[in-house]
């Protein structure tokens, strides 16, 4: 047995159920089967808006979250590699998508993996991934992956991933990230909460 990979997914979107959350998870589980078949153990992790929006929007400090948030936001720091998704809200990621990654120790993700995603109603702002997502994860010096996976509402059915072209691009998204994640030791620079 190997010591498992830490895999922690974001889904930015306030509402349940959800488009960003289905893509999220989607992308979880084929990276989480592509690392097995790496040989690589893996614990994986979902941090779901939808479910914690209340508490994290009463959350104005670091000191002051409730125990729930800070377990998800010491997940996110000492993440092996990162899913991070948001649905496209005028043109960028979720306002509490931000508030949360305001929370997150600034100097805890440096050169983590991280696997970028969105969707939007259309596929006009497919490039919030990298004129939003990308410049908030280089903000952390994370090592954002090349590829980033975009679905529009016309991808989804039943807030489930339907089109050929999204689950192309899932596919390649992972076999892109697979790899690279499978080969990085477990992280020993961060604390490790109990
Ligand atoms: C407040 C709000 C703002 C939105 N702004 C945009 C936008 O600027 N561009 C876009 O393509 N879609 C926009 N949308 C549509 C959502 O991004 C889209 O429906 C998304 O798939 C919702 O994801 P969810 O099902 O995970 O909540 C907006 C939706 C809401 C509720």
């Amino acid at each position: 047995m190997t010591t498992p990979l830490r895999i922690v997914a974001v889904s930015g979107s306030l509402q349940q159920p959800s488009r960003t959350r289905a893509l999220t998870v989607s992308l979880l589980t084929g990276l989480e089967r592509a690392l097995v078949a790496e040989k690589r153990d893996v614990q994986s992790h979902l941090v779901d808006l939808g479910e914690i929006s209340e508490s994290l929007a009463r959350t104005f400090s670091r000191a002051s979250a409730p125990r729930e948030l800070e377990a998800h936001l010491r997940a996110i720091e000492t993440a092996d590699a990162l899913i991070v998704a948001s649905p496209v809200y005028r043109a960028s990621y979720t306002g509490l998508f931000k508030h949360l990654f305001d929370l997150v120790h600034h100097e805890t993700l440096f050169d983590v993996p991280v696997l970028l995603a969105a969707t939007g109603g259309s596929e006009r702002h497919a490039l919030v991934i990298d004129h939003q997502l990308r410049p908030l994860l280089s903000f952390f010096q994370a090592h954002t992956l090349p590829v980033g996976v975009y679905g529009s509402e016309a991808d989804f059915h039943d807030y489930r991933v339907s089109s050929q072209l999204l689950s192309a691009r899932i596919a390649l998204a992972i076999e892109r990230a697979a790899p690279l994640v499978a080969q990085r030791p477990r992280r020993t620079d961060v604390q490790i909460a109990a």
